[in-house]
Parts: structure tokens; C-alpha cells; sequence
């Protein structure tokens, strides 16, 4: 009986340690909120119906982030960028089942990037509700899935090495 005890505690402190381990969440001094999961690093702060983000991870080749309300490509609002030998590129695109587009109407801004050492980072504004069908309506203080992939070249048709995805609170 002792024993079986024991184990149920350990197994409810793995559970528990191995959740907490998957994605950590916390605001720095510069006000930016800040997500990380799997090598993601996502960062954001809301000003005004405006959202300032970075997302960084090591690879050489394209990174993006996507927003919806599921964890899922598909309907995302996905920005997807990369740094190559002609500079930062940044593109709105729209999750379409397994795949994604490049969105008619570009709603994104203040476009910064760069690459060193294995490492690539975007910055991007993007309105909360631009009100564009291909996008994802945000909302401070609400629940939203945030998805962010990478693919080993900077061409945005590649699939991805690697994905994950986090659930906050804006
Ligand atoms: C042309 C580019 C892309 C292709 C061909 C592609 C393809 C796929 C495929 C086949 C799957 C299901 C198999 C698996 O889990 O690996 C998948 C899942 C996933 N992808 Fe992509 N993907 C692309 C771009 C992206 C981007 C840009 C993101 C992030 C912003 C992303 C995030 C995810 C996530 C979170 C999943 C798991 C959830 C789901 O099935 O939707 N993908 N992708």
C-alpha cells in the first residue's frame, strides 16, 4: 500500500513538473510579456489596438508565428519571415489546412529582423482586429493559441523542421 502511495505522488509531481517545464511565461523589465516553448521564444506588448511582437529560434531559414483559437494551421493568422542576402523579409500570410498564403491585404509593420549564429529574430507590428477576413481578431486579456514553426530555408513554400505551440493570455 505504501508503496503504491508513493508512486501516485511521484507520478502526480512528473505530471505536473513535465507541464510546467513545456512553456514558461513571465513580463521583463521593458514591459515585454514573454512566452517560451521548445527553443521558441515569443514576445509581445500591446499598445493601444496595435501588438508589438519578436519571435526568435535557431535556424538559418524561414521562422513564423501564427495566431488562432485552436492550435492549429489552419485559419491562422500566420507572419512568417526571414534574413538573407537581400535583407528582412516579413509577409501577413493566412493558414489554409496544411499550407498558407500569402495574405492580399499586408497588415503588418515596423518590420525588423536578423540572423547570427544559428539564431534568426523577427520584430512585427500587426493590428489587433484589422478587421481582414485573413486575419485573427486578438484581444488583451483573452485566451489565444499562438503556433511558430521553422523551416531549415528561407523560402516561405518549405515545409518546417520544427513547430509548436502555446496557449496565453494577452
Ligand atoms: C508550406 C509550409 C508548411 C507546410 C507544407 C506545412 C505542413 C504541415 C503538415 C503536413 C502538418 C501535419 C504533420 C505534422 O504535424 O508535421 C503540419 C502541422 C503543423 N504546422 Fe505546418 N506547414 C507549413 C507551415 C507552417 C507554419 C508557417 C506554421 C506556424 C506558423 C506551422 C505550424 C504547424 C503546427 C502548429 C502544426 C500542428 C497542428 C496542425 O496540424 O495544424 N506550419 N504542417
Amino acid at each position: 500500500m505504501r508503496t503504491f502511495i508513493l508512486f501516485f505522488v511521484f507520478a502526480i509531481f512528473f505530471s505536473f513538473s513535465n507541464s510546467f517545464a513545456e512553456q514558461s511565461q513571465y513580463v521583463d523589465e521593458q514591459g515585454w510579456n514573454t512566452v517560451s516553448s521548445a527553443g521558441f521564444v515569443f514576445k509581445w506588448k500591446i499598445n493601444k489596438d496595435e501588438i508589438d511582437c519578436r519571435v526568435e529560434a535557431a535556424t538559418k531559414g524561414w521562422i513564423a508565428v501564427g495566431f488562432n483559437n485552436v492550435n492549429r494551421m489552419n485559419n491562422a493568422n500566420i507572419i512568417i519571415g526571414c534574413v538573407d542576402k537581400k535583407g528582412v523579409k516579413v509577409e501577413d500570410h493566412f493558414g489554409k489546412g496544411h499550407g498558407h498564403h500569402k495574405d492580399k491585404i499586408q497588415n503588418v509593420k515596423n518590420i525588423f529582423g536578423k540572423e547570427s549564429i544559428g539564431k534568426t529574430e523577427i520584430y512585427f507590428t500587426i493590428p489587433l482586429d484589422s478587421k481582414d477576413p485573413e486575419d485573427f481578431v486578438l484581444e488583451e486579456k483573452r485566451p489565444v493559441f499562438v503556433i511558430m514553426a521553422v523551416g531549415s530555408k528561407d523560402s516561405f513554400s518549405t515545409i518546417h523542421s520544427k513547430k509548436t505551440s502555446v496557449k496565453i493570455i494577452l
